[in-house]
């Protein structure tokens, strides 16, 4: 027996915007009043930045994960405080460009992966918040960004080339694209990361490379994930 593929007319398939609001919102059960919270960077932690101007008489703040983050949270006013000036946060919100059954993520599609991997390190629990697109069996079908220094860039592209992959230097208006941190982003086409730990560490190790955007020691613990039907809450 088959069953129809096509859905009820009646209901309105919620836009990827919308499921973005929604699994942003989602994400405030998770901030705790009193502590401060740690933000990310992307259109979905935008969501979630505008849906925290409802609790902003509870926290004393955040600590942002890119100049993006930090102008969207005081334009809302909400007080940013400098890294360096927590300890350990609770919790620490974001969204991710590919996320596996185990929690570990590809992230630096908006550039910011550094100081995401930063603030992460921080914080408890990760809570990330993504759209059911993001879900995969194995990482690496997103280009994976790697924060570089711009002299080591084109001999990390060759060590790159010797794993499969096809690194390309991230453009910007026809200039290499300049992060918070005034370094490079390469993007990393044709890996598939069987073992996102091991890639990691041994990429890390690179001379020359700031961040890789595999987040495997700064997995996420919760994933929210938006899809037609609600939020789906996956712990791992
Ligand atoms: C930014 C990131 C983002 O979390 C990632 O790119 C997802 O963004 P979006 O919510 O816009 O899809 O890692 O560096």
């Amino acid at each position: 027996m088959t069953t129809p593929a096509t859905p009820p007319t009646n209901q309105a398939v919620p836009s990827q915007d919308e499921l973005k609001a929604q699994v942003g919102r989602a994400a405030l059960a998770y901030v705790v009043p009193g502590q401060i919270v740690g933000v990310g960077t992307g259109s979905t932690v935008n969501k979630f930045i505008d849906a925290l101007a409802s609790m902003r008489d509870q926290i004393p703040g955040a600590v942002s994960s890119s100049l993006a983050s930090t102008e969207r949270l005081q334009a809302l006013g909400i007080p940013v405080l400098d890294a360096n000036e927590v300890e350990s946060l609770a919790v620490y919100i974001d969204g991710a460009d590919e996320i596996d059954g185990k929690g570990r993520m590809v992230k630096g599609g908006g550039a910011a992966l550094t100081r995401e991997k930063i603030v992460a390190a921080l914080a408890r629990q990760f809570v990330c918040i993504a759209d059911a697109s993001k879900q995969v069996e194995v990482l690496g079908r997103f280009p994976l960004p790697v924060e570089v220094i711009p002299m080591a860039s084109q001999r990390i592209v060759r060590s790159f080339a010797a794993l499969g992959g096809e690194a390309a230097l991230r453009m910007k208006d026809g200039a290499p694209l300049v992060t918070d941190n005034g370094q490079h982003i390469l993007d990393v086409r044709g890996l598939r990361i069987t073992d996102p730990l091991a890639f990691e560490t041994e990429v890390s190790q690179w001379p020359g490379v700031v961040t890789v955007g595999v987040f495997a020691h700064q997995r996420a613990h919760v994933c929210l994930l938006a899809a037609p039907g609600g939020v789906q809450t996956l712990i791992f």
